[in-house]
């Protein structure tokens, strides 16, 4: 969507996934003094998102929407105000259709009052479901509705970065880059390897949609929920690698020191957040071991070697499969180790099963080779 915001993928928390319905102020408030207290902040999180389950189960008499006075005492007004004295920004979630996923009022024919409602409140962000559709489940309806609310947003004149979420719609990567600044593409992540795994197959053949302002959204993040810190390294470099939105989904507060340097890696970051916006494309696949290649704006390519498999195997690639060529050596960073190297040709690691070994390579010019998109195992793609 081109109303200039994500021009490179969002970053934040959401509570659903470690909270579900139990959202309140409170968290919301401790959550951020985390994310600032911890270095998140500054290493590029910054919305602070509110799921389902904020608000009341009707309306007031004037039909506006009303919080739920007893998870949020301020209000979402009270508690945007002090997400934003952080220096950090609030987000919300809300529904096309009649009653959100969990059965609160949903925006269907109040999209105009509901946007005045968010942007007065001080929102920034809006999650946008889409169950309880009323049965109106053709694409021109969806797409009608979704833009209402798009058209409803940008008329607040307040920059409030739009989240299409998936439920009853059809392959949103094929009508949504005009509508929303990300779209789900999948189903809902759980905290374990095969749902990530699954995601990221369905995911990762999307390359061709995602750029500055219009980013495919393979869900939240599980880092922190209950993969090994080797599954929550790939899982975070894997997201970082296909440009995804990188919204953290944990309980910051408790989070362990692994959970937040994995989140907090910088030079992974810098990979999901570079000026270019191109989603990594797998360059191969064989046998579970799969190979990654992102070129990002200075010339440099990042590479994800990834092991789908439970045992440790080498995993080997070129620099020309990559698309690098004209060197004779090229730089090797390895992004979780912190070390450098170098290569004539050959790029090639162990890669601990469920694992990932992750490398910026510089030299040489880059082009060719990493426009090739390799199908995987028949999904996604
Ligand atoms: C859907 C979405 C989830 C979450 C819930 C809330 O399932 O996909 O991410 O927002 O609704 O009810």
């Amino acid at each position: 969507l081109a109303n200039n915001l994500a021009l490179t993928p969002p970053m934040g928390w959401n509570d659903w996934n470690a909270y579900g319905c139990n959202v309140s102020e409170t968290l919301v408030k401790q959550t951020a003094d985390k994310i600032v207290s911890s270095g998140l902040a500054a290493a590029g999180y910054q919305y602070v998102n509110i799921d389902d389950c904020w608000m009341q189960h009707s309306r007031d008499s004037a039909g506006n929407l009303q919080p739920d006075f007893g998870k949020f005492p301020d209000g979402i007004s009270g508690t945007a105000a002090y997400v934003h004295s952080k220096g950090l920004k609030l987000g919300i979630y809300e529904d096309a259709g009649t009653a959100t996923c969990a059965g609160y009022p949903g925006s269907l024919g109040h999209e105009a009052q509901d946007a005045r409602t968010f942007a007065a409140w001080g929102v920034d962000y809006l999650k946008y479901d889409n169950c309880n559709n009323n049965g109106s489940s053709t694409t021109e309806q969806y797409i009608a509705r979704y833009s209402a609310m798009r058209d409803a947003l940008a008329a607040t004149g307040r920059p409030i970065v739009y989240s299409i979420c998936e439920w009853g719609v059809n392959a949103p990567w094929t009508w949504a880059a005009p509508v929303g600044n990300l779209w789900r593409t999948t189903g809902d992540i759980q905290a374990n390897y095969n749902s990530m795994l699954s995601i990221f197959h369905q995911n990762v053949g999307l390359a061709s949609y995602a750029g500055p302002g219009q980013w495919n959204d393979p869900d939240m993040l599980e880092v922190g929920n209950g993969m090994s810190a080797t599954e929550d390294r790939a899982h975070f470099s894997l997201w970082a690698q296909m440009a995804a939105p990188l919204l953290a989904g944990n309980n910051l507060v408790n989070a362990s020191s692994t959970t937040l340097s994995i989140l907090g890696n910088r030079a992974v970051i810098a990979v999901d957040q570079d000026s270019a916006g191109k989603q990594g494309r797998l360059v191969s696949s064989s046998g579970g071991l799969d190979v990654l290649a992102k070129p990002l704006a200075n010339g440099d390519v990042s590479v994800v070697l990834f092991n789908e498999n439970a045992s440790t195997s080498t995993i080997s690639t070129t620099v020309s499969a990559i698309g690098k060529s004209g060197a004779s050596s090229y730089g090797l960073n390895d992004l979780w180790a912190g070390t450098t190297s170098s290569t004539t040709g050959t790029i090639s690691a162990s890669v601990p099963g469920h694992g990932v070994v992750m490398y910026r390579v510089s030299g040489g010019t880059t082009g060719g080779g990493t426009d090739t998109t390799v199908a995987i195992r028949g999904t996604g793609s």
